[in-house]
């Protein structure tokens, strides 16, 4: 295992719902440095573009409507093995089927507002860093 970094989004269901805290800190308890961290609210292209991937996908305009519809917190994460070590601790996609104790079993409202995203793998980790963040921001000053 190395050190490598993930990406990360705090939906705007939790932001909304005043849980950003808490899952701030519940990443920094489970030893994710936080590198580079920016609060704003994305257009309906930029979520479009974010989760192109999913175009296709019957629950894609109401992905985007969704993920659009109030501030989300991006953020770049730093740890030993962060992309699987994020995706363990965030917890299935379905809240319903999360395990005790992870983000979405703590925090989410249902399977598309589910509190958080994160990169789930090296080349997507990759793409989602560099469409949030520059190289500036993510030189680790
Ligand atoms: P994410 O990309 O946000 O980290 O979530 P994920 O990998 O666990 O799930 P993914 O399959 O990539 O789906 C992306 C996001 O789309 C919404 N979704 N809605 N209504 C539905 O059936 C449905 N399925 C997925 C969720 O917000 C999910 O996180
Ligand atoms: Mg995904």
């Amino acid at each position: 295992m190395s050190v490598e970094r993930t990406f990360s989004i705090v939906k705007p269901d939790a932001v909304e719902s005043g849980h950003a805290g808490e899952i701030l800190a519940c990443l920094e308890l489970e030893g994710f440095k936080i590198v580079a961290l920016r609060m704003t609210r994305l257009s309906k292209l930029q979520a479009e573009g974010f989760y192109a991937v999913h175009r296709e996908r019957p629950f894609f305009a109401s992905l985007v409507k969704f993920m659009t519809e109030g501030p989300i917190i991006a953020m770049a994460l730093e740890r030993e093995d962060a992309i699987a070590k994020l995706r363990e601790l965030m917890g299935a996609t379905n809240p319903a089927n999360a395990a005790e104790g992870t983000i979405r079993k703590r925090f989410a409202e249902s399977i598309e507002r589910n509190c958080i995203h994160g990169s789930d793998g090296p080349d997507t980790a990759q793409v989602e860093l560099a469409y949030f963040f520059s190289t500036l921001d993510l030189s680790g000053n």
